[in-house]
């Protein structure tokens, strides 16, 4: 056991008991899968879905011929080997591998029958054609080599229905549904895999593309139609609208942050034409600098200062001087600064 042997041991058991068969080293354990591409190619494949922990070497072998060789066509990965494609193969013998890491250590030994491991093209060409008594048959293409040796599974729905019906054909590229009616929208899928006399596999071809029978839907002309006339005009409206609310905006800002005026005459005149003289340079009129001056002269206001003997100051604006005079036995009230709440009151 790999895992008992690991420093985390604990762990290491603590994960056997709750995964058991789980690799549980800190490195993911490096596993191959190989598909053969409809018959014509094999990629086996080790880390294209998982960044590997090494660059890992891959060497295969079949039973005829035996002796290991490395992988001549590499697909790599951030400049790691992540797969390997493989154009000479045998489907009928078993497939040995071998993945060594970057000190050559061998850390993978597989062994595979690619007979199931075909995976077959996607079916095409798609065909329905009316029958009598509201039956339709759906015929269809396959790009695999060996026809006899698929079975597909047709999948198919009228837009009134929400599940999918589904029917298995085995050596066969025909099927024919028994009961449609012509008001409604039929959609169809195939997809194929290699059937169970040939093979033992559930690797299924990707699913065709669709193939549609009945009743036109309303909703491919509704979509075009809103495609090209509901989105540029609504696009429009959105730029007219969003204009309108920039005017605004601007006009906001007029009102609240006046325009700074600028100067309507230059600085230069301002000692060229005008000498120098401001108020004429600024087109202030002569009377109005007369009213600038000043025409009023104010009485000198003398300011008197009693004696402390004498009582209070004149020009102190506090009813009670503390500037002069011996400092009173017995401090004042603090003055109210706030109206006194019952006085409000009377
Ligand atoms: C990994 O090995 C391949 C050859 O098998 C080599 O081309 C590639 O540069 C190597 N990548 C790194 C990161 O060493
Ligand atoms: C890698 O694997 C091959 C085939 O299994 C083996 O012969 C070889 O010794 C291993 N190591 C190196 C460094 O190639
Ligand atoms: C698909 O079928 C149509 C008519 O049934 C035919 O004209 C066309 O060539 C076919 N396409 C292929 C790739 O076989
Ligand atoms: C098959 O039937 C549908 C629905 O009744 C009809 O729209 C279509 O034209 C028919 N096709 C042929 C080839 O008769």
């Amino acid at each position: 056991m790999r895992v008992l042997g690991h420093p985390g041991t604990l762990l290491g058991l603590l994960l056997l008991l709750v995964a058991p068969g789980e690799p549980a080293t800190g490195s993911p354990q490096a596993k191959v899968d190989c598909i053969c591409h409809n018959g014509d190619y094999v990629i086996c494949d080790w880390g294209s879905q998982q960044k590997p922990v090494h660059n890992y070497s891959f060497y295969f072998w079949f039973e005829l011929l035996s002796k290991p060789s490395e992988c001549k066509d590499y697909i790599q990965k951030d400049g790691l080997n992540v797969a390997c494609h493989i154009s000479n193969y045998d489907l009928f013998n078993s497939m040995g591998m071998h993945l060594n890491d970057s000190q050559g250590q061998t850390v993978v030994h597989q062994e595979l029958r690619l007979s199931n491991r075909v995976r077959p093209g996607r079916p095409f060409n798609l065909t329905l054609s009316n029958l009598s008594n509201h039956q339709l048959l759906l015929t269809w293409k396959t790009p695999y080599e060996i026809p006899e040796c698929l079975e597909h599974l047709i999948r198919y729905k009228s837009n009134k229905d929400t599940e999918f019906m589904e029917h298995s054909i085995v050596n066969s590229l025909k099927f024919q549904i028994p009961s449609v009616d012509p008001e409604k929208r039929y959609t169809f899928y195939v997809k194929s895999k290699r059937n169970n006399n040939c093979a033992t596999t559930d690797l299924w071809s990707e699913e065709s593309e669709p193939a549609f029978w009945g009743k036109e839907d309303m909703s491919p002309p509704l979509l075009a139609s809103i495609k090209t006339i509901v989105i540029p005009l609504g696009s429009f409206l959105i730029l007219i609208l969003l204009l309108l609310a920039l005017l605004r905006m601007e006009r906001v800002w007029v009102v609240l942050m006046p325009r700074i005026p600028n100067p309507s005459k230059k600085f230069e005149d301002l000692f060229t034409a005008y000498q120098g003289n401001f108020s004429e340079w600024a087109g202030v009129s002569k009377d109005d600098v007369e009213t600038f001056k000043p025409n009023y002269y104010e009485d000198i206001c003398a300011i008197t200062e009693l004696l402390p003997s004498g009582g209070y100051l004149s020009a102190s604006s506090e009813p009670t001087a503390k500037s002069g005079g011996p400092p009173d036995p017995l401090p004042d009230p603090p003055p109210k600064t706030s109206p006194d709440p019952a006085a409000l009151t009377t």
